[in-house]
Protein backbone atom coordinates (compact mmCIF):
# COMPACT_ATOMS: atom_id res chain seq x y z
CA UNK A 1 0.00 0.00 0.00
CA UNK A 2 1.25 3.30 -1.04
CA UNK A 3 0.36 6.28 0.93
CA UNK A 4 1.22 10.10 -0.49
CA UNK A 5 0.06 13.17 0.76
CA UNK A 6 -2.48 14.93 -1.30
CA UNK A 7 -1.34 18.87 -1.78
CA UNK A 8 -4.98 20.03 -1.49
CA UNK A 9 -6.11 17.90 1.69
CA UNK A 10 -2.70 17.38 3.60
CA UNK A 11 -4.57 15.52 6.06
CA UNK A 12 -5.80 12.55 3.89
CA UNK A 13 -3.96 9.93 2.82
CA UNK A 14 -4.01 8.44 -0.91
CA UNK A 15 -4.24 4.87 -0.91
CA UNK A 16 -3.74 2.86 -4.18
CA UNK A 17 -4.51 -0.65 -4.23
CA UNK A 18 -3.53 -3.59 -6.03
CA UNK A 19 -5.85 -6.60 -5.78
CA UNK A 20 -4.05 -8.63 -4.33
CA UNK A 21 -3.80 -11.97 -1.66
CA UNK A 22 -4.74 -10.78 2.07
CA UNK A 23 -1.86 -12.24 4.27
CA UNK A 24 -4.25 -13.48 6.24
CA UNK A 25 -7.36 -15.40 5.11
CA UNK A 26 -10.28 -14.43 6.85
CA UNK A 27 -14.38 -16.14 7.59
CA UNK A 28 -16.30 -13.10 6.45
CA UNK A 29 -20.16 -12.56 6.70
CA UNK A 30 -21.10 -10.06 3.81
CA UNK A 31 -24.33 -8.69 4.70
CA UNK A 32 -26.06 -6.09 2.02
CA UNK A 33 -23.95 -8.51 -0.90
CA UNK A 34 -26.58 -8.44 -3.06
CA UNK A 35 -26.30 -4.82 -3.58
CA UNK A 36 -24.47 -2.12 -5.08
CA UNK A 37 -21.61 -1.78 -2.64
CA UNK A 38 -22.20 -5.48 -1.34
CA UNK A 39 -21.03 -7.44 -5.02
CA UNK A 40 -18.18 -5.17 -4.98
CA UNK A 41 -17.56 -6.67 -1.38
CA UNK A 42 -17.95 -10.01 -2.19
CA UNK A 43 -15.92 -9.49 -5.05
CA UNK A 44 -12.96 -7.93 -3.38
CA UNK A 45 -13.30 -10.48 -0.68
CA UNK A 46 -12.87 -13.37 -3.08
CA UNK A 47 -9.72 -11.48 -5.07
CA UNK A 48 -8.17 -11.05 -1.72
CA UNK A 49 -8.55 -15.04 -0.63
CA UNK A 50 -11.19 -14.70 1.82
CA UNK A 51 -14.14 -17.15 2.87
CA UNK A 52 -17.14 -15.44 2.21
CA UNK A 53 -20.59 -16.45 2.99
CA UNK A 54 -23.06 -13.84 2.08
CA UNK A 55 -26.61 -13.73 3.81
CA UNK A 56 -29.04 -12.49 1.61
CA UNK A 57 -32.82 -12.51 0.70
CA UNK A 58 -32.58 -13.33 -3.36
CA UNK A 59 -29.67 -15.47 -3.84
CA UNK A 60 -30.05 -14.75 -7.83
CA UNK A 61 -28.13 -11.67 -8.27
CA UNK A 62 -24.78 -14.11 -6.67
CA UNK A 63 -25.11 -16.31 -9.39
CA UNK A 64 -21.69 -15.43 -11.02
CA UNK A 65 -19.70 -16.09 -7.94
CA UNK A 66 -20.68 -20.20 -8.31
CA UNK A 67 -18.93 -21.96 -5.65
CA UNK A 68 -16.42 -19.26 -4.51
CA UNK A 69 -18.40 -18.13 -1.87
CA UNK A 70 -21.29 -19.75 0.64
CA UNK A 71 -24.61 -18.59 -0.04
CA UNK A 72 -27.15 -18.42 2.95
CA UNK A 73 -30.60 -17.70 2.15
CA UNK A 74 -32.95 -15.91 5.06
CA UNK A 75 -33.78 -12.78 6.81
CA UNK A 76 -31.04 -11.29 8.40
CA UNK A 77 -33.17 -8.63 10.34
CA UNK A 78 -33.89 -12.14 11.88
CA UNK A 79 -31.82 -11.92 15.02
CA UNK A 80 -31.89 -16.12 15.66
CA UNK A 81 -30.80 -16.40 11.95
CA UNK A 82 -28.64 -13.74 12.04
CA UNK A 83 -26.82 -15.61 15.04
CA UNK A 84 -26.79 -18.65 13.32
CA UNK A 85 -25.42 -17.70 10.25
CA UNK A 86 -22.40 -15.52 12.21
CA UNK A 87 -21.17 -18.17 14.22
CA UNK A 88 -17.81 -19.36 13.86
CA UNK A 89 -17.07 -16.46 11.27
CA UNK A 90 -14.19 -13.98 12.04
CA UNK A 91 -15.85 -10.50 10.71
CA UNK A 92 -18.89 -9.05 9.06
CA UNK A 93 -18.78 -6.34 6.44
CA UNK A 94 -21.69 -4.71 5.69
CA UNK A 95 -23.19 -2.85 2.13
CA UNK A 96 -26.56 -3.13 3.82
CA UNK A 97 -29.10 -0.40 3.37
CA UNK A 98 -32.56 0.89 2.48
CA UNK A 99 -33.63 0.28 -1.38
CA UNK A 100 -33.72 4.02 -2.74
CA UNK A 101 -36.49 5.47 -2.89
CA UNK A 102 -36.51 4.69 0.59
CA UNK A 103 -40.45 3.26 1.23
CA UNK A 104 -42.21 4.35 4.38
CA UNK A 105 -42.02 0.74 5.93
CA UNK A 106 -38.09 1.44 5.50
CA UNK A 107 -37.77 4.48 7.64
CA UNK A 108 -35.82 2.71 10.88
CA UNK A 109 -34.24 -0.03 9.22
CA UNK A 110 -30.52 0.82 9.57
CA UNK A 111 -31.60 1.10 13.36
CA UNK A 112 -33.58 -1.62 13.60
CA UNK A 113 -30.43 -3.68 11.63
CA UNK A 114 -27.82 -2.45 14.13
CA UNK A 115 -29.91 -3.80 17.15
CA UNK A 116 -30.45 -7.12 15.54
CA UNK A 117 -26.50 -7.09 14.22
CA UNK A 118 -24.81 -5.55 17.55
CA UNK A 119 -26.96 -8.36 19.40
CA UNK A 120 -26.40 -11.36 17.29
CA UNK A 121 -22.78 -10.54 17.11
CA UNK A 122 -22.46 -10.73 20.94
CA UNK A 123 -24.08 -14.00 21.16
CA UNK A 124 -22.62 -15.57 18.79
CA UNK A 125 -19.19 -13.82 19.63
CA UNK A 126 -17.95 -12.32 16.63
CA UNK A 127 -16.61 -8.87 17.55
CA UNK A 128 -15.62 -7.53 14.43
CA UNK A 129 -17.73 -5.32 12.22
CA UNK A 130 -17.08 -2.60 8.99
CA UNK A 131 -20.49 -1.21 8.35
CA UNK A 132 -20.97 1.47 5.48
CA UNK A 133 -22.79 4.58 6.90
CA UNK A 134 -23.23 8.07 5.25
CA UNK A 135 -20.87 10.81 4.48
CA UNK A 136 -24.05 13.15 5.57
CA UNK A 137 -23.05 12.67 9.38
CA UNK A 138 -19.62 14.71 8.94
CA UNK A 139 -20.63 17.72 10.74
CA UNK A 140 -17.46 19.41 10.03
CA UNK A 141 -17.00 19.49 6.33
CA UNK A 142 -17.66 23.03 4.70
CA UNK A 143 -16.74 21.35 0.88
CA UNK A 144 -19.28 19.95 0.47
CA UNK A 145 -21.61 20.68 3.19
CA UNK A 146 -23.03 17.32 3.55
CA UNK A 147 -24.21 17.60 6.82
CA UNK A 148 -26.37 20.50 5.71
CA UNK A 149 -27.24 18.36 2.45
CA UNK A 150 -28.50 15.63 3.57
CA UNK A 151 -30.55 17.32 6.73
CA UNK A 152 -31.99 19.21 3.90
CA UNK A 153 -32.79 16.69 1.25
CA UNK A 154 -32.14 12.94 3.05
CA UNK A 155 -33.42 13.78 6.75
CA UNK A 156 -34.49 10.38 6.85
CA UNK A 157 -31.47 8.71 5.53
CA UNK A 158 -29.43 11.11 7.94
CA UNK A 159 -31.67 10.43 10.92
CA UNK A 160 -31.85 6.44 10.61
CA UNK A 161 -28.23 6.22 10.10
CA UNK A 162 -27.33 8.53 12.69
CA UNK A 163 -29.13 5.84 15.19
CA UNK A 164 -27.43 2.68 13.52
CA UNK A 165 -24.37 4.42 14.32
CA UNK A 166 -25.09 5.42 18.02
CA UNK A 167 -26.04 1.64 18.77
CA UNK A 168 -22.94 0.30 16.95
CA UNK A 169 -20.80 2.64 19.00
CA UNK A 170 -22.08 1.76 22.36
CA UNK A 171 -22.36 -1.95 21.83
CA UNK A 172 -18.49 -2.57 22.98
CA UNK A 173 -17.78 -4.53 19.86
CA UNK A 174 -15.05 -4.21 17.48
CA UNK A 175 -16.37 -1.66 14.59
CA UNK A 176 -15.15 0.37 11.88
CA UNK A 177 -17.74 2.55 10.55
CA UNK A 178 -16.84 4.19 6.94
CA UNK A 179 -18.93 7.14 5.79
CA UNK A 180 -18.69 7.46 1.93
CA UNK A 181 -20.40 10.63 -0.40
CA UNK A 182 -22.36 9.59 -3.19
CA UNK A 183 -21.82 6.46 -4.24
CA UNK A 184 -21.09 5.77 -8.19
CA UNK A 185 -20.96 2.24 -10.35
CA UNK A 186 -17.69 3.28 -12.01
CA UNK A 187 -14.67 0.91 -11.84
CA UNK A 188 -12.93 -0.04 -9.12
CA UNK A 189 -9.29 2.22 -9.63
CA UNK A 190 -8.04 1.01 -5.79
CA UNK A 191 -6.88 4.91 -5.78
CA UNK A 192 -8.98 6.96 -3.64
CA UNK A 193 -8.45 9.09 -0.23
CA UNK A 194 -9.07 8.78 3.05
CA UNK A 195 -9.18 10.53 6.29
CA UNK A 196 -9.65 9.44 9.98
CA UNK A 197 -12.66 11.37 11.47
CA UNK A 198 -13.66 13.91 8.97
CA UNK A 199 -14.82 13.70 4.96
CA UNK A 200 -11.53 13.97 2.38
CA UNK A 201 -11.89 17.77 1.22
CA UNK A 202 -13.50 17.83 -1.67
CA UNK A 203 -15.09 14.41 -1.11
CA UNK A 204 -18.23 14.62 -3.10
CA UNK A 205 -18.31 11.29 -4.97
CA UNK A 206 -16.18 7.73 -4.72
CA UNK A 207 -17.02 4.26 -6.89
CA UNK A 208 -18.47 1.99 -4.81
CA UNK A 209 -15.60 -0.74 -6.09
CA UNK A 210 -12.99 1.64 -4.26
CA UNK A 211 -15.54 1.71 -0.93
CA UNK A 212 -15.71 -1.95 -0.92
CA UNK A 213 -11.66 -2.09 -1.20
CA UNK A 214 -11.45 -0.02 1.75
CA UNK A 215 -13.69 -1.55 3.43
CA UNK A 216 -12.57 -5.65 3.12
CA UNK A 217 -8.78 -4.14 3.96
CA UNK A 218 -10.40 -2.64 7.11
CA UNK A 219 -11.68 -5.71 7.99
CA UNK A 220 -8.13 -6.76 7.80
CA UNK A 221 -6.40 -4.24 9.77
CA UNK A 222 -6.74 -4.24 13.34
CA UNK A 223 -6.16 -0.24 13.88
CA UNK A 224 -9.41 0.68 12.12
CA UNK A 225 -11.31 -0.53 15.31
CA UNK A 226 -13.54 2.33 16.95
CA UNK A 227 -12.60 4.82 14.35
CA UNK A 228 -15.09 6.49 11.80
CA UNK A 229 -13.55 6.79 8.51
CA UNK A 230 -13.99 9.30 5.42
CA UNK A 231 -13.41 8.41 1.84
CA UNK A 232 -13.17 10.19 -1.42
CA UNK A 233 -12.25 9.57 -4.61
N1 LIG B 1 -26.52 5.81 -2.56
C1 LIG B 1 -25.51 6.58 -2.20
O1 LIG B 1 -25.02 7.45 -2.96
C2 LIG B 1 -24.91 6.39 -0.83
C3 LIG B 1 -23.93 7.28 -0.40
C4 LIG B 1 -23.31 7.05 0.82
C5 LIG B 1 -23.66 5.97 1.61
N2 LIG B 1 -24.67 5.13 1.18
C6 LIG B 1 -25.00 3.99 2.04
O2 LIG B 1 -24.26 2.89 1.57
C7 LIG B 1 -24.97 1.67 1.81
C8 LIG B 1 -24.97 0.84 0.53
O3 LIG B 1 -25.56 1.57 -0.53
P1 LIG B 1 -25.72 0.88 -1.97
O4 LIG B 1 -26.43 1.89 -2.83
O5 LIG B 1 -24.44 0.33 -2.44
O6 LIG B 1 -26.69 -0.34 -1.60
P2 LIG B 1 -27.98 -0.91 -2.38
O7 LIG B 1 -27.59 -1.18 -3.81
O8 LIG B 1 -29.18 -0.05 -2.14
O9 LIG B 1 -28.16 -2.34 -1.67
C9 LIG B 1 -28.74 -2.46 -0.40
C10 LIG B 1 -28.58 -3.89 0.09
O10 LIG B 1 -29.30 -4.03 1.32
C11 LIG B 1 -30.23 -5.11 1.15
N3 LIG B 1 -31.48 -4.86 1.86
C12 LIG B 1 -32.21 -3.71 1.86
N4 LIG B 1 -33.32 -3.88 2.60
C13 LIG B 1 -33.28 -5.18 3.06
C14 LIG B 1 -34.12 -5.94 3.90
N5 LIG B 1 -35.24 -5.44 4.43
N6 LIG B 1 -33.76 -7.23 4.16
C15 LIG B 1 -32.64 -7.75 3.62
N7 LIG B 1 -31.80 -7.08 2.84
C16 LIG B 1 -32.12 -5.80 2.56
C17 LIG B 1 -30.50 -5.22 -0.33
O11 LIG B 1 -30.98 -6.52 -0.61
P3 LIG B 1 -31.87 -6.83 -1.92
O12 LIG B 1 -30.88 -6.94 -3.07
O13 LIG B 1 -32.52 -8.12 -1.58
O14 LIG B 1 -32.81 -5.68 -2.08
C18 LIG B 1 -29.10 -4.95 -0.87
O15 LIG B 1 -28.31 -6.10 -0.79
C19 LIG B 1 -26.35 2.08 2.31
O16 LIG B 1 -26.38 1.94 3.72
C20 LIG B 1 -26.46 3.55 1.95
O17 LIG B 1 -27.26 4.26 2.87
C21 LIG B 1 -25.28 5.31 -0.02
Amino acid sequence: MIYTEMTYDRNATLEQTAPVLSKHSMNLVILGATGGTGLELVRRAVERGHSVTAFVRSPDRLKSFGERIHIEQGNLLDSAQLERVLKGHDAVVSGFGPRIPVSPADKHLLEQFARVLTGAMQRSAVRRAVVESVAFLFKDSIVPPVYILGKLLFPGIVADSAEMERILQGSGLDWTIVRPPQLTDKPYTGKYRVRHGHLPRFGFKIPRANVADYMIRAAEDRSTIGKIIGLAE
